[in-house]
């Protein structure tokens, strides 16, 4: 699969050299060319850099990694994204908190698909630290990836690319269960640095 990253920093790096080595063909973007270049030479052979725009219409989906205060800009500059699988790995936050900057009436994967009407969007990976993305081992098993989205096509690819890279996805419904999973996504956080956890922890199910 071709599968394009506006943002390649910490969260969006990690996936895309994840993706590039279980065989798919990624091409990486920042607002630095330099970033880019460097990011696609850690992902190794399937990887290439280019502007926002290329990575945007090389990718039969498009992943989202940028902090959610760029989210208009990085789209404005993303061109058409029709019928393109839109992956939000993001979690809004306000500046220097870990309060959500959008509420519990919607979801930041709301705001993106509002932006971006013509693309599927999924949200997926916001509750995932990236740590956990570059080495999903655990010794109970597992770590969960919850996947929501109004589009089944697309959710399917995104839970597949998740099961590739050494997760569990789960289909976590609809596109609007964003306002779950990102407040999930806080709580990871507030595990993981007030709670003194740190990044190398993940969500489990566990079934009866
Ligand atoms: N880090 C994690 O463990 C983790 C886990 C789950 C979810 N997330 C979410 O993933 C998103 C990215 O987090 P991160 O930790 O990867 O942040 P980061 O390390 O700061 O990376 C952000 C990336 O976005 C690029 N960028 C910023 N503004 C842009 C724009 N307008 N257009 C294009 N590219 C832009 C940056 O490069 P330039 O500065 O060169 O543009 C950089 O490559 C956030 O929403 C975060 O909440 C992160």
């Amino acid at each position: 699969m071709k599968i394009g990253f506006i943002g390649c920093g910490t969260m969006g790096g990690t996936l895309a050299k994840r993706f590039a080595e279980a065989g798919h063909s990624v091409k990486v973007s920042a607002r630095k060319k330099e970033d880019a270049e460097a990011c696609a030479k850690q992902c190794g052979k399937n990887a290439s850099a280019g502007s926002v725009k290329e990575a945007a219409a090389f990718g039969d989906i498009v992943v989202l990694a940028v902090p959610y205060s760029e989210i208009s800009s990085a789209l404005m500059n993303a061109g058409d994204l029709k019928g393109k699988i839109l992956l939000d790995v993001t979690n809004a936050l306000k500046p220097n908190s870990l309060e959500l900057a959008v509420g519990y009436s919607t979801s930041a994967a709301e705001e993106i698909s509002k932006i971006a009407p013509e693309a599927k969007v999924v949200k997926a990976f916001n509750t995932t630290f990236a740590k956990t993305v570059a080495n999903p081992k655990f010794a109970e098993g597992k770590g969960a990836v919850f996947v929501a989205s109004d589009h089944a096509d697309a959710k399917k690819k995104v839970m597949d690319l998740a099961n590739q890279i050494g997760f569990e996805p789960y289909d976590a419904g609809p596109l609007k269960n964003a306002r779950l999973l990102e407040p999930l996504g806080v709580l990871a956080m507030e595990l993981g640095f007030p709670g003194g956890m740190g990044t190398g922890i993940a969500f489990k199910l566990i079934k009866q």
